[in-house]
């Protein structure tokens, strides 16, 4: 008798496999993470089973109690988790079946491949909420540092050159608009995830009478309305990867999120910049250099982002090319998941833990967007005003800044008569134009930096942040 092979190879194999194909095959010692919704979905489906008679009351009442001893066990970490026995599922279910005679019958019209995806969806959908948390917290942070340092305004760059002023806000609301549409494109994946496969079998369902709802319903597989969300197709809900493919496509444009945000606070706490000081405690140092304080936090949250990335490619490939239904390929999903999901979820936590943790440079952004050429397109919408069309105007500004160039002089210390030597539109109030604030002040419209309108909209994310 053998003592240690899994109940899939029992009855029709002579022996057991040999060692080094049961250490290629394994999978235990990755997926032993899905352990607690692995018992979850098992309860599930021994109530179900009780429901229409293949289990009585007091086998379904035993199999529930042992599970939830063996669950106390994995969490009490003295579980032991046998490798033989491949995976999650059988381990589970080996360890359940010698404590509680019942627990042969609980694999009834069960497969492991109706089981995987049913792990997986609800592990997805819990670390999914999680996330969504997490993402909301880092928004947090950015409007936080909005706030505190709401009248701090910043040269605004495209293609990194000095381009218009902005309120520091305002560059900092920009990553809060990107993170929420990370976080509508997290929620629109849920409604996918959120659907049972369980009932499906190996791959063509069962000839018992399951209760595919009512196994939905006690696993809160429902849409908003309460109606429970099953798979339609037994062949795709055991070979269906699609919902980790999503959840990766929207990490990884997260995960890019996050690596520009990044980008930017590395580029700030940089002496050329020397916009944001981090605290000590988010920094690092150097072994050789002893003035070094370097911005590890965001460079690794840029640097993971190649991973993030990896592995959505990853599962594509493993993917492509799959002849219906389940292969033992499938197995290959779950690192890239994980990986993934642990990836974004500390990059997430880590770059909002760091923002709480800067402080903002006020002189030096202060000296930075007191460079009157910031507002030369100011003083081209200044002849526009006064009827010049805007080609003409951009044209005249040009003019004048070669001029200023040539002289050697900031812009707003060019005089009446050389601006008139430029273009005789040019009236006395032309240089009030460089006045910053007034300059802010008037860019009121939906979505500029404006005084009025970036406040708008700290408050408008403070609330709805809250
Ligand atoms: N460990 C397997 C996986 O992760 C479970 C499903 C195995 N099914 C099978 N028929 N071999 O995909």
């Amino acid at each position: 008798m053998k003592t240690h092979s899994p109940v899939s190879r029992s009855g029709r194999f002579a022996g057991d496999p040999a060692a080094e194909v049961a250490q290629f095959t394994e999978s235990i010692s990755f997926d032993w993470r899905l352990w607690r919704h692995d018992i979850l979905g098992s309860m599930a489906h021994a109530q179900m089973l009780q429901k229409i008679g293949v289990l009585t009351r007091k086998e379904l009442q035993a199999i529930v109690r042992g599970l939830d001893a063996i669950g106390k066990e994995i969490r009490a970490g003295k579980f032991k988790w046998n490798p033989a026995l491949e995976d999650v599922h059988m381990n589970i279910e080996a360890e359940l079946t010698r404590r509680v005679p019942a627990g042969a019958k609980l694999h009834t019209a069960r497969s492991r491949n109706d089981q995987v995806a049913l792990d997986i969806r609800l592990w997805l959908r819990d670390e999914i909420v999680s996330l969504l948390g997490e993402i909301a917290d880092l928004q947090r942070a950015l409007v936080l540092l909005g706030e505190r340092n709401a009248e701090v305004l910043i040269p605004g760059y495209t293609h990194l050159q000095r381009a218009q002023p902005v309120y520091f806000a305002h560059h900092l609301l920009a990553y809060v608009e990107m993170l929420e549409r990370d976080c509508d494109r997290l929620w629109d994946c849920h409604s996918r995830v959120n659907v049972c496969p369980l009932g499906s079998g190996a791959i063509a369902g069962s000839t018992l009478p399951l209760r595919r709802e009512l196994v939905a319903k006690l696993l809160k597989f429902e849409d908003a309305s309460g109606r429970p969300q099953i798979t339609q197709n037994s062949m795709d809900a055991v070979s269906d990867r699609d919902f980790a493919i999503e959840f990766c496509a929207d990490a990884a444009l997260l995960a890019v999120h996050i690596s520009r945000l990044a980008e930017d606070l590395i580029l700030w706490a940089g002496s050329e910049f020397n916009f944001i000081k981090i605290a000590d405690a988010y920094t690092t140092g150097s072994s050789l250099m002893p003035q070094k304080k370097n911005p590890d936090i965001a460079e690794l949250a840029r640097g993971k982002t190649g991973r993030v990335i990896g592995n959505l490619v990853a599962l594509l490939t493993l993917l492509k090319g799959l002849p219906m239904t389940y292969n033992r390929d499938l197995q290959e999903d779950k690192e890239q998941l994980f990986d993934t999901v642990d990836t974004v979820r500390a990059t997430t936590r880590l770059m909002a833990a760091m923002l709480r943790n800067t402080k903002v440079n006020r002189m030096a952004c202060a000296l930075a967007v007191s460079d009157p050429a910031l507002l030369a397109t100011d003083l081209a919408d200044y002849l526009v005003r006064k009827g010049m069309p805007f080609r003409q105007a951009h044209h005249v500004v040009g003019a004048v800044v070669a001029l200023a160039e040539e002289e050697g002089k900031p812009l707003n210390e060019m005089t009446l008569a050389e601006l008139q030597c430029v273009h005789k539109t040019f009236g006395r109030d032309a240089l009030g134009v460089f006045d910053v604030q007034r300059a802010m002040a008037k860019r009121n419209i939906i979505g500029a930096p404006g005084t009025k309108e970036v406040a708008k909209q700290l408050a408008r994310w403070r609330k709805q942040l809250s």
